[in-house]
């Protein structure tokens, strides 16, 4: 599920300087905008995003998951950790946005935040493309510049279900939930950078300070993790000093708060910044927190590019930005052992949460599981390397929903006189809510070998 970001290249397209200009042409009138109402080029796509062409690649299993929207129930896992990280938040300060659609533009999802054609993050393999114009998001970053135009406060918070093609795995799924902040600065009213930097220093002061140990042994900036050019050095100190507080109050919170699991000893919260890359913040940073013997990856974030904002309408502000995966927090919060759970529509998983609280999930009994094996010859001239594990995924999801544990590939081999390919996927079947028959397998198993013949042509064995 990580992208490594690292490989971006950074560039302005023509596509880009359209889009400041354009932005700035109607700005006044898109100020009236509510929350939740749809960035205007979606909604102007809206139609497009129905037509189909060769980049289609999202699958009914998928698209039914778009519908699911976890996060409009407040008893959900999800929804109470999010409102209390919301709640962390000063409400005056940052305005809670709604983007109920997962459904953007390419140029949202990737080019708005400088990830370029080349990317790794925008293949056909990673990605659920609608068609070549328009994607399920990706994270929650596609709403940024949005975000950065039109809301009324200096700053915003999202919370959004989001898509990547994937393995299966219990802590790996399709579909999963992200939040994202920001948050700006005008220089305009201050007429010296050492106003600007006094400003944000003054909002820094406000921000509780946390308990927490805290270690950070990050400079400010380096060559490896550079300001941006034309910022100006203590600006860029003041705004990370502001974004560094901010999470740190934000994490110190929620943990000390926490029951976890009783059975593990307490130990004393520490939490730990690291450099990073993102092609939308620089400099950048992770946040980790070690728990229970384990240092977690929280936060991305970093100080906004200024292509960011000046796609925006606003080149002239600075400021920061985060994003935060939600299930891998809600896991060790209210200790759920399996991501799968959260789209669980059993009661016994549904009934168990209360809003605005946090509990300790209680197991109920898992139910046995079985294995097939899907072996079979690629058609002659493939490679196994142009064959990818996530085309296998897919297929498999398609066919039993919710009811495959896991999809490994245990076996490739290359006959030595034919030098044909084989590859072979064993596939755990199993339920959450009931214990599976074997004839409801092999409908899944003949299902399953049929999508393969057809869509790739492979020769079973
Ligand atoms: N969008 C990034 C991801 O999904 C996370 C992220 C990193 C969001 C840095 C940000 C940011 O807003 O500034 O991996």
């Amino acid at each position: 599920m990580r992208i490594n970001w690292s490989s971006c290249r950074q560039l302005v397209s023509t596509q880009d300087l359209l889009h400041i200009g354009h932005v700035r042409g109607f700005h006044i009138s898109t100020r009236q905008l509510t929350n939740s109402a749809l960035p205007r080029h979606q909604e102007a796509n809206k139609e497009d995003r129905l037509i189909t062409d060769e980049w289609t690649n999202i699958t009914s299993t998928i698209e039914r998951l778009t519908h699911r929207k976890l996060l409009s129930n407040p008893a959900h896992p999800l929804s109470i950790l999010t409102d209390i990280i919301f709640s962390k938040f000063p409400e005056h300060e940052y305005t809670r946005a709604n983007f109920p659609n997962p459904r953007v533009s390419v140029y949202e999802n990737f080019e708005s935040l400088n990830i370029t054609s080349d990317h790794v993050s925008r293949s056909k393999t990673d990605t659920y493309y609608l068609n070549k114009d328009h994607v399920l998001r990706t994270h929650t970053s596609a709403h940024q510049v949005e975000s950065f135009r039109h809301h009324p406060t200096p700053g915003f918070l999202i919370a959004a279900d989001v898509y990547r093609r994937d393995e299966i795995d219990k802590t790996h799924y399709p579909a999963f939930h992200q939040m994202e902040g920001g948050r700006w600065w005008s220089p305009q009213g201050t007429s010296s950078v050492k106003e600007l930097v006094a400003k944000i220093n003054e909002d820094a002061a406000k921000i509780p300070v946390s308990e927490i140990k805290i270690i950070d042994d990050t400079l400010p900036f380096h060559d490896g993790n550079p300001k941006q050019d034309g910022q100006h050095p203590e600006v860029c100190i003041a705004v990370t000093n502001h974004l560094k507080r901010t999470l740190e109050m934000v994490v110190g919170d929620i943990f000390e708060n926490i029951v976890g699991d009783p059975s593990v000893p307490k130990e004393p919260l520490q939490i730990r910044w690291i450099d990073a890359t993102f092609p939308f913040t620089s400099p950048s940073w992770e946040m980790e927190v070690y728990w229970q013997g384990d240092w977690l990856e929280l936060f991305g974030c970093g100080v906004t590019q200024q292509r960011v904002f000046d796609r925006a309408g606003y080149p002239e502000r600075v400021g920061w930005a985060f994003g935060l995966g939600l299930e891998r927090l809600a896991m060790v919060l209210f200790g759920i052992p399996d991501i799968r759970l959260f789209w669980s529509e059993d009661p016994r998983f549904v009934e168990q949460f209360t809003p605005g609280v946090v509990t300790s999930f209680k197991p109920f009994s898992k139910y046995p599981g079985t294995y097939r094996d899907f072996a079979f010859w690629l058609k002659e001239g493939t490679i196994p390397e142009e064959f990818h594990d996530n085309d296998v995924m897919d297929i498999v999801r398609e066919a039993a929903v919710d009811l495959v544990e896991s999809v490994k590939l245990i076996d490739k081999f290359t006959h030595p006189n034919t030098k044909r390919n084989s590859l072979c996927y064993r596939v755990l079947f199993q339920s959450m809510e009931r214990t599976l028959h074997n004839d409801e397998i092999n409908v899944l198993q003949d299902s399953i070998r049929d999508r393969l013949e057809k869509m790739f042509g492979v020769e079973l064995r």
